[in-house]
């Protein structure tokens, strides 16, 4: 695992950026591998600067997201589509159709998590996957106790994740229980992983991560396997002051 340490979070937002737009100007027609949460929020509006400015050209990717909240109407301002298309998409020359992300409204939701996972070989896998971590160690909504075989499937979210995510809704009622996410193996699919931790609330994790060894209750540390993980942090996040 490669590490990247840098100063804040300003920083971390700017070279997760350079290197999506460096994979995009290597290959026009990559694949991007997406994440929500908080973390990746600079890099989007990164990306959407280099995009005005001619540096990086979205026309030909297409984008893969992790995860999306089962029950949520898509209009709802917290489904992870309606987030996407706020804080990237509809401010970047994709176009829509070359966005992918789980119907978490699907009318048969086994069916759905087979035909993503069928996407993801379609048309992927990742040629870059941004990837975050929960303070529980979960990657994409794969919580402790997660198989490492593990492709799409549907999820129940644990007391911690829901907690951690009821920020963005009016109170921790209103965060669905559920979700669809991409696996475990689905996400190591991926030909490169920018894993992105940021803030002291993540030393933990992080701490955690880099004691090395894989346990089915550290997601995170399933990482390990892969070939080409590149750990983009800041120093509060490693646990420097
Ligand atoms: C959420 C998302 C993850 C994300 C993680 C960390 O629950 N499903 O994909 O990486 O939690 O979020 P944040 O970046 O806000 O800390």
């Amino acid at each position: 695992m490669e590490m990247i340490i840098v100063e804040d979070y300003e920083q971390l937002s700017q070279r997760a950026s350079d290197l999506i737009v460096e994979q995009v100007r290597m290959n026009p027609e990559s694949v991007l591998g997406l994440a929500t949460g908080g973390t990746p929020l600079g890099i989007y509006r990164e990306l959407i600067k280099a995009n005005r400015e001619g540096e990086i050209d979205f026309s030909d990717v297409s984008t893969l997201n992790l995860d999306e909240y089962i029950g949520l109407a898509p209009s709802h301002p917290q489904s992870y589509r309606q987030f996407m298309k706020r804080e990237l998409f509809d401010a970047i020359n994709i176009s829509e159709a070359r966005t992918h992300i789980p119907d978490g409204r699907a009318e048969n939701l086994e069916e759905e998590c087979r035909r993503y996972e069928a996407l993801i070989e379609a048309i992927g896998p990742p040629d870059l996957q941004l990837l975050g971590i929960g303070e529980n160690g979960h990657i994409g909504f794969n919580e402790p106790g997660s198989d490492k075989e593990g492709e799409t499937h549907i999820v129940e979210l644990t007391e911690s994740t829901r907690s951690a995510n009821a920020r963005f809704f009016a109170s921790e009622e209103e965060v669905p229980s559920h979700a669809i996410t991409m696996g475990i193996r689905s996400i190591l699919k991926s030909q490169r992983i920018l894993l992105l931790a940021s803030g002291e609330k993540k030393a933990g994790a992080i701490k955690r991560l880099l004691q090395g060894g894989e346990d089915v209750n550290f997601p995170a540390s399933a990482l390990w396997s892969h070939p080409h993980v590149t750990l983009v942090m800041d120093k509060a996040a490693y646990g420097m002051k």
